[in-house]
């Protein structure tokens, strides 16, 4: 079985970020892969402190000394082969709630007792902008590089997309919008077939990471 665990980097109910994340699942849905949706709407999650409590007194089950949402969350990513995360572009890079969230899972690969936990996961970045050509690139890249210092491999679609899934949430990204729809997401189904074709990558490689690891350990 390979778990997949997405993580929706959106504050919003219902995002379009969310929306996404879920198309990207519908074309993954096959036997042997677990899928879930951790969804930061609604969710109280603190800035990593910078403590290093991790570092010295971490130890089964007891993550980080901060408590709140995380403490749902961070089970969810011990136990993912693969992570999809997406974001909402805001100025150009991933959201402020996400950067936390990335921020926070830290302690799952440097703390004492999670120590290189994150290492050799795969990791498959989507985002979302209102305009075209407005940082979604940047945007996938501000993950990479966090997936990138937790030793992670990375998933992207190929040529059709090159970095990973990218969707608008206004018509064609041209800032265009009906006040009566807020999923204009799904009308980029070009944005949607980037954000599958990463998502199988993705799956494509927990499957051989998996089948290595049977081999290395
Ligand atoms: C703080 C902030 C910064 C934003 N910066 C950008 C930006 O740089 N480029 C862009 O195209 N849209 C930007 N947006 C718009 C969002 O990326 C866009 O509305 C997106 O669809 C929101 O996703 P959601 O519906 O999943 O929350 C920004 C929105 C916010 C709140």
């Amino acid at each position: 079985m390979i778990n997949i665990l997405g993580i929706c980097g959106s504050p919003i109910k219902n995002s379009n970020t969310k929306i996404i994340l879920k198309e990207a699942f519908k074309a993954i849905k096959q036997d042997g892969v677990q899928i879930e949706i951790f969804d930061l709407y609604n969710k109280k999650i603190q800035d990593c402190c910078h403590c290093n409590w991790c570092m010295d007194k971490q130890s089964k089950n007891e993550y980080c000394i901060l408590k709140d949402d995380m403490e749902e969350l961070y089970p969810k990513v011990v136990n993912a082969h693969a992570l999809m995360v997406a974001s909402p572009v805001y100025l150009g890079r991933l959201s402020g709630h996400l950067a936390s969230v990335l921020d926070r899972i830290r302690c799952i690969h440097y703390g004492r007792y999670y120590a290189g936990g994150m290492k050799h996961k795969t990791g498959a970045a989507i985002a979302v902008s209102w305009y075209r050509n407005s940082g979604i690139e940047t945007t996938i890249s501000s993950i990479h590089w966090a997936f990138l210092t937790y030793q992670m491999l990375i998933a992207v679609p190929g040529s059709i997309s090159t970095f990973g899934g990218a969707g608008v949430s206004s018509f064609s990204g041209t800032g265009d919008f009906d006040s009566k729809d807020k999923h204009q997401i799904l009308k980029d189904k070009h944005g949607i077939k980037t954000a599958g074709l990463t998502a199988k990558s993705m799956v494509e490689i927990a499957h051989i990471i998996k089948k290595g690891k049977d081999v290395i350990v």
